[in-house]
């Protein structure tokens, strides 16, 4: 009897064009969340990390955090999650990050303003997450409906990269694509980062203390070293958008490219650059953005028919320039001056 639904179920979601539907064969009485070697359910309300999907309220023991450094994502709006086994902590390790208990559940979703919802604020787009199995982290995304009432995996293994067509919900008729990403490009990220495991925002460089009741022994946050407020400022936008590349470990392409705080200014202040792909200069010129590698890297490469060497950073993740980081960089470039 129990195999007849199952199959009915997966018949419904082939019509609705899912090819590789994952069956989630839950025990009666249990949610995934209870145990994340399950294969995923199809629904994001079947997993066990939301007490109301509809509203992002999360389930009783989940906590919410937001990194005081934050990835800009082309301007979307991000939510975390944060799940761990009951009576399991987060711990120290020996490599200066953090270690997570098997069974830990890192969930993002991302939200946009004004596109694709029916209720004119800010809608769910994709919800991502990290999970630590015994056998390794895996990867995930679950796509929202229009109407931000449910998500739906989109594949429980290997899938590629989505590009979907937004509208504008406010009636302007503007449609904006938006990428989601595929496994290969998660891992690539997520795997280049300086520590051991993948986990990148829940970092003690960039600890929220919301966290505290996650681990034994909280950390104490990290302060930045810098000598100014734009240098503060600065860092802070590095921390949360170049280091998980930039760290100075053997891990990831151009990784021997620190942009560490503690290293910050060593590594850029009047340093030629050393990718044999990029253009030659000098990372950062003080007084000088427009002159300063760093700066066209992060801003100018980006414009349409941009005639120089460098390769737009960061790489990926994003389609445009973030204003706010081209106001910072230039900021602390220019308090520089006579350096
Ligand atoms: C462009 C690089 C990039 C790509 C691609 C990427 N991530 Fe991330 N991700 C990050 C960074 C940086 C953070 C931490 C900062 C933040 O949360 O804003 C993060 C955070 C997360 C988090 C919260 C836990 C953590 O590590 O901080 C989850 C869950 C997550 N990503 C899942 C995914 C999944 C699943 C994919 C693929 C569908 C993916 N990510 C693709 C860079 C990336
Ligand atoms: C996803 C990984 C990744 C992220 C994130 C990233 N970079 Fe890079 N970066 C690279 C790689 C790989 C190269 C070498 C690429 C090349 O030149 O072909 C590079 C090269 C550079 C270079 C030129 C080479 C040099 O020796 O100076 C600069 C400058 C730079 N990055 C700055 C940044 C800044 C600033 C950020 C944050 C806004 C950033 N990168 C984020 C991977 C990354």
């Amino acid at each position: 009897m129990k195999h007849t639904v199952v199959l009915l179920v997966l018949v419904a979601l082939g019509a609705l064009g899912c090819d590789e539907a994952d069956e989630a064969a839950t025990p009666v009485g249990t949610v995934w969340l209870d145990d994340v070697e399950q294969p995923l359910p199809q629904w994001l309300s079947d997993t066990g990390l939301f007490a109301d999907v509809g509203t992002f309220t999360p389930a009783e023991g989940v906590l919410t955090y937001y990194p005081p450094y934050p990835l800009w994502s082309s301007g979307a709006d991000k939510a975390r999650l944060l799940a761990l086994p009951p009576g399991a902590m987060i711990t120290l390790g020996e490599d200066g990050g953090f270690v997570f208990p098997t069974g830990t559940v890192l969930v993002k979703t991302f939200t946009l303003e004004g596109i694709e919802g029916r209720r004119g604020e800010d809608v769910a787009v994709e919800t991502r997450l990290l999970i630590k199995r015994a056998a390794g982290w895996a990867f995930a995304v679950y796509h929202w409906n229009r109407e931000n009432t449910e998500a739906q995996l989109i594949a429980g293994d290997r899938w590629p990269e989505r590009v979907l067509q937004l509208e504008d919900a406010t009636g302007t008729g503007r449609t904006d694509t938006y990428t989601v990403p595929g496994e290969l490009d998660c891992r690539a990220c997520h795997e280049t980062h300086r520590q051991a495991e993948p986990v990148i925002g829940v970092d003690p460089l960039n600890f929220d203390p919301d966290l505290a009741p996650a681990f034994e022994d909280a950390p104490a946050p990290v302060d930045l070293p810098a000598a100014t407020p734009e240098e503060a400022a600065a860092m802070a936008y590095i921390v949360g958008n170049c280091v998980h590349c930039h760290h100075g470990r053997e891990k990831g392409d151009n990784a021997a490219f620190s942009l560490m705080p503690a290293v910050l200014r060593a590594n850029t202040v009047n340093q030629p650059t050393a990718s044999s792909a990029s253009g030659d200069g000098v990372r950062v010129v003080p007084g000088d953005p427009e002159g300063s590698a760093i700066y066209e890297a992060v801003v100018r490469a980006r414009d349409p028919g941009y005639p120089g060497d460098f390769k737009p950073m960061p790489p990926v993740g994003i389609d445009r320039v973030d204003p706010d980081a081209a106001a910072v960089l230039s900021a602390w470039i220019l308090s520089l001056e006579g350096e």
